[in-house]
């Protein structure tokens, strides 16, 4: 299975979405991770430490993959339009993060409306980065999505301080030393969970 984490907008959570769900695959089966942005955000934070999975380029890619019951390819932020055709084609499921604010959700917009044109229907929204309680943006946004009946995953992904901690580290948040690490994990754990669920891949406990 190969899931691509992409958006026209930098900064939404992309490579940190990239290396947790990679983290949550490897849990499940032999996962890889392609690093296939130029600025190699997700080759940098795996050289910073130790993560459970291996993270190689795209150049290394295409005769590696086979092997793998999962890849997850993160990838720059802004791809061009044939860019964006090509990693649809190329992949089960387009996962598209974007925070809960105007900004993010114009080029969420912008991103929808591309995919539309090339007849892509498998991709799922992740809204990330949520402010805590008691700001409301994260289940706005969601209802809004819901509404408008857009592809969205139920989990949202806290904003929380133990991702830059563990982007530091080179780990996943669940190694972090950080009260609410664990917390983090799980939000993870719950889009993994769903996003396989959406293939009717039950989780291995
Ligand atoms: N859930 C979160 N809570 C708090 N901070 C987060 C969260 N997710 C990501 N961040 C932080 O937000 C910043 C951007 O995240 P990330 O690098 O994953 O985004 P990106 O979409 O891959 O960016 P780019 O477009 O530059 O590749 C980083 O500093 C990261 O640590
Ligand atoms: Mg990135």
């Amino acid at each position: 299975m190969i899931i691509t984490v992409a958006s026209f907008k930098g900064g939404v959570g992309k490579t940190t979405t990239a290396i947790h769900l990679a983290a949550f695959l490897q849990t499940q089966g032999e996962t890889l991770l392609i690093d296939a942005d130029p600025n190699r955000s997700a080759t940098t934070w795996a050289s910073r430490g130790s993560l459970p999975f291996e993270v190689i380029d795209e150049w290394r890619s295409p005769s590696r993959i086979r092997r793998f019951d999962y890849v997850v390819i993160d990838t720059r932020a802004r791809p061009a339009h044939e860019d964006l055709a090509l990693l649809t084609d190329g992949c089960d499921l387009l996962v598209l993060p974007t925070t809960p604010d105007v900004l993010a959700l114009d080029a969420l917009t912008l991103t929808l409306e591309h995919l539309h044109e090339v007849g892509a229907t498998r991709y799922r929204i992740l809204i990330t980065i949520v402010p805590p309680k008691p700001n409301r943006d994260g289940d706005r946004v969601k209802a809004m999505l819901q509404d408008a009946k857009m592809p969205v995953f139920e989990t949202g992904i806290r904003r929380l301080s133990a991702y830059q901690k563990a982007a530091q580290a080179g780990t996943a948040i669940a190694a972090i030393k950080d009260p609410r690490a664990l917390e983090g994990w799980q939000d993870y754990v719950q889009v993994g969970t769903e996003l396989l669920a959406s293939f009717g891949v039950p989780v291995k406990a």
